[in-house]
């Protein structure tokens, strides 16, 4: 190849340009269909000369370590530094290797089947947040393929917005009717073949940044029932600004508590634009000093305070006596119930025998007149 004579200062050239779009993430998703490249990022030009060769390998488990050469793929083409998919496929993922005398490079490639309805990529948005009234730009560049690029369109939720025009292809303040997925798509011919590249934003429209009156989530009394030597994590979060502060105020007059651990908080930004924050009180191995007790969390800003506190109550306080005494009694109650069923029914399965029975021991002298089937008949109807 021709570059086997380059001089140093061509090296250095190639150095810069290729720092400027080089591959340096590990894990790399390319999308099905659209085309792709990988391009080594050389750390030390002036180290190497011309008589190092380049290999590029690829390594996958069906295949093990492969070396690409120009007739591996008539979709793959290797110059160099660079390795180029037209288009990338499926089947391309695995591990390629860059190797350069000692240097080597590796990257994980993943290929993302195309949505075949929808002109975008979920997996593969890029995702920016505008403030409303704020100047929305959307900037189409495509640095690697420019130069075979002949048409850039813009579309919004896959609906065409303009085409060809100067970059930035749309630049307006921002409305909240303006959130939507963007995509760019560079269309490019490549031996005469036309190839798409599609390029997402995920554009989300907030409010202005304006401060809030920080709020603490849910009751401002909470009741916790714990037990005993055991231990119990209480969560304070706060709809709040960026600045403000949640905290927790555990101290009692005579010092610390070593068994009470305020744990590091959370800040995050919601869909919104807002911020939540979260704080966490852990009591270990409880013991009677910790109950009945106010812990108190408190969220400070500008505008104002906001407490709310937690008690812990023993988890046997609430089933105090009275409470044993009710579930007592309303065991005997159904104790008795059944057992009087029981004898009801055991009365109704053998009342002749029990009439009989009775008669029995009430004297032998009615039977002597009377049917006695006929006389259980009358006690039938009176036992019913
Ligand atoms: C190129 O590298 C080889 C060894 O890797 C060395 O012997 C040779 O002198 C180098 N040539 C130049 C021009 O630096
Ligand atoms: C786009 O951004 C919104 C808001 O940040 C988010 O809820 C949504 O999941 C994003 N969509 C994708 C496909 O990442
Ligand atoms: C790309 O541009 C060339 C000339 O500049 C033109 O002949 C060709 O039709 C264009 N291709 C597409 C897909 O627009
Ligand atoms: C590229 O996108 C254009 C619309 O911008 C579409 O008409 C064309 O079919 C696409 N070509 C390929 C190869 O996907
Ligand atoms: C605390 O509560 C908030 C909101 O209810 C929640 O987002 C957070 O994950 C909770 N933290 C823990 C450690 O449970
Ligand atoms: C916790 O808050 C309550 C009510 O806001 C207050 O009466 C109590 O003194 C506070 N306790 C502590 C330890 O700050």
């Amino acid at each position: 190849m021709c570059d086997r004579e380059l001089p140093l200062t061509l090296l250095v050239l190639i150095f810069i340009s290729t720092s400027e779009t080089c591959t340096s993430r590990t894990n790399i998703t390319a999308v099905e269909g659209e085309p792709f490249y990988l391009k080594y990022c050389l750390f030390s030009p002036a180290r190497e000369n011309e008589t190092t060769t380049i290999r590029w390998y690829k390594s996958s488990e069906s295949h093990g370590r492969v070396e690409l050469n120009p007739s591996s793929s008539p979709r793959i083409t290797l110059h160099d530094y660079v390795l180029e998919f037209w288009p990338a496929e499926l089947d391309d993922r695995g591990s390629y290797i860059f190797q350069m005398g000692n240097d080597t490079q590796e990257w994980k490639l993943s290929v993302i089947g195309r949505n075949k309805h929808s002109c975008f990529t979920k997996k593969q948005v890029i995702s920016r947040r505008v403030e409303v009234k704020k100047s929305l730009e959307i900037t189409c560049n495509n640095s690697y393929y420019q130069k075979l690029v002949n048409r850039t369109s813009l579309y919004k939720n896959c609906k065409k917005l303009s085409e060809n025009s100067a970059n930035p292809l749309l630049r307006k303040n921002a409305e909240f009717e303006d959130q939507g997925y963007y995509s760019c798509v560079f269309s490019l011919l490549h031996n005469g073949k036309p190839f798409n590249i599609t390029k997402t934003f995920n554009i989300t429209i907030v409010k202005v940044h304006s401060t809030v009156n920080p709020v603490l989530l849910g009751p401002k009394l909470n009741h916790v029932e714990v037990e005993l030597g055991k231990s119990v994590q209480l969560n304070c979060s706060a709809l709040l600004n960026e600045k403000d502060l949640v905290y927790w105020n555990f101290w009692k007059g005579n010092g610390t508590d070593p068994n009470v651990h305020e744990e590091k908080g959370v800040k995050i930004r919601t869909s919104e634009g807002k911020w939540r924050a979260s704080t966490i009180l852990r009591i270990e191995n409880i013991s009677e000093n910790n109950l009945h007790f106010l812990y108190n969390c408190t969220v400070v800003s500008e505008g104002g305070t906001d407490t709310k506190s937690f008690i812990l109550l023993k988890k046997a306080d609430k089933a105090d006596i009275p409470g044993h005494v009710f579930t007592r009694g309303m065991i005997i109650a159904i104790l008795i119930s059944v057992a009087g069923v029981c004898l009801v029914i055991v009365c109704v399965t053998y009342r002749v025998d029990l009439v009989l029975f009775y008669r029995h021991l009430m004297g032998r002298d009615e039977t002597l007149t009377g049917n006695k089937y006929q006389n259980a008949g009358i006690s039938y109807l009176m036992l019913s």
